[in-house]
Order: structure tokens, then C-alpha cells, then sequence
């Protein structure tokens, strides 16, 4: 069982696609466990996206990330780190496969609608960051029994 952070981003508050995004997530049989509308100021958007200082696209990334409020979600599942990745599809919209959320969403390289984590370490990091302890809520669903096998 891992926990994921997802960045539902300007783009898709804009589009009003949050919640067709959010359905993706709920219909794998992922569980959200935190979720909020925020505003990311610039000290938060430099923290999450440190990895990238320097790069061509950074100062357009910090911009584009913090120009409107974004859900930050919480999912909590069976290889939800990767998985979400899958769901979400290749960075670019126009090289991501139909199917994928991007793939079917966005035809663009920076509008690419969703934040996933990109690995465990990545998870943890930044849910840290967004969420604090109390704000991630770790209740049991009856249908979870009928989503992971017990041989899985
Ligand atoms: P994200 O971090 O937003 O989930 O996206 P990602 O892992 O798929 O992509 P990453 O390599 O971490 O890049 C972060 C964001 O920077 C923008 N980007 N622009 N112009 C470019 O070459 C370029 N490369 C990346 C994208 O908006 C990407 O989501
Ligand atoms: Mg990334």
C-alpha cells in the first residue's frame, strides 16, 4: 500500500476538469485520503519543483503553477506511486497515449493538467510538503475487499 501526491494544476481548475480527472483515480479503486483547494506560492512551487532549478522551462513552471489555486490530493492504494504515473501518461500531451489522462486531456508539453509523484521517496517528500498529519485521513472502505486480492 502507497500513498501518492497528486497536483491537480492551473489548467484543469481553469478547464473545469478536476472532477473527470479525480474519476480516473476513484475508478482504478484508488482511496483519497487528503484532498484541498490551495494557492502554491512561489516559496512552495521552488520547494516542489527544486529538482528542475536551472532547467530552461523552471521559471515558466514556477509561474504556470502558482498563476491559479490547484487540488492537491492525497491517493492511497497498491502501487499507487507508479500506477498514477500510468494514469496520467507521458509528459507531453501530444506524446502521451490516449487513454491516459494527459493523452485524452492535453495537447500541450507545460499544460499537462496533473502532478504525480515520481517515485516512493518523491511520495514522501512531497507529501510532507503539501499536507500535514491531520489533514490525511486513513479510513476504511467495504469495496477495498473487493479491489485487492488477498494473493496480490
Ligand atoms: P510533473 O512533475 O509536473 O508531474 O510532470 P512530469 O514528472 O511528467 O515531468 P517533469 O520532468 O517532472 O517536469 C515537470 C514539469 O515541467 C514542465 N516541463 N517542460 N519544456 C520542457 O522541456 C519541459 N519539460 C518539462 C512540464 O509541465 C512538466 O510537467
Ligand atoms: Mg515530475
Amino acid at each position: 500500500m502507497e500513498t501518492t501526491l497528486l497536483i491537480l494544476k492551473p489548467d484543469a481548475v481553469q478547464r473545469g476538469l478536476m472532477g473527470r480527472i479525480i474519476f480516473r483515480f476513484e475508478d482504478k479503486g484508488f482511496r483519497i485520503v487528503g484532498a484541498k483547494l490551495i494557492r502554491i506560492d512561489s516559496d512552495l512551487a521552488s520547494r516542489h519543483y527544486a529538482e528542475h532549478v536551472g532547467k530552461p522551462f523552471y521559471d515558466g513552471l514556477i509561474a504556470f503553477i502558482t498563476s491559479c489555486p490547484v487540488m492537491v490530493l492525497a491517493v492511497r492504494g497498491t502501487n499507487a506511486v507508479a500506477t498514477a504515473r500510468k494514469l496520467m501518461g507521458k509528459t507531453t500531451g501530444w506524446e502521451a497515449e490516449p487513454g491516459t489522462i494527459r493523452g485524452d486531456f492535453s495537447n500541450s508539453r507545460s499544460f499537462n493538467l496533473v502532478h504525480g509523484s515520481d517515485s516512493a521517496e518523491s511520495a514522501q517528500r512531497e507529501l510532507a510538503l503539501f499536507f500535514s498529519a491531520d489533514e490525511i485521513h486513513d479510513y476504511a472502505r467495504d469495496v477495498d475487499a473487493w479491489l485487492t486480492a488477498p494473493d496480490d
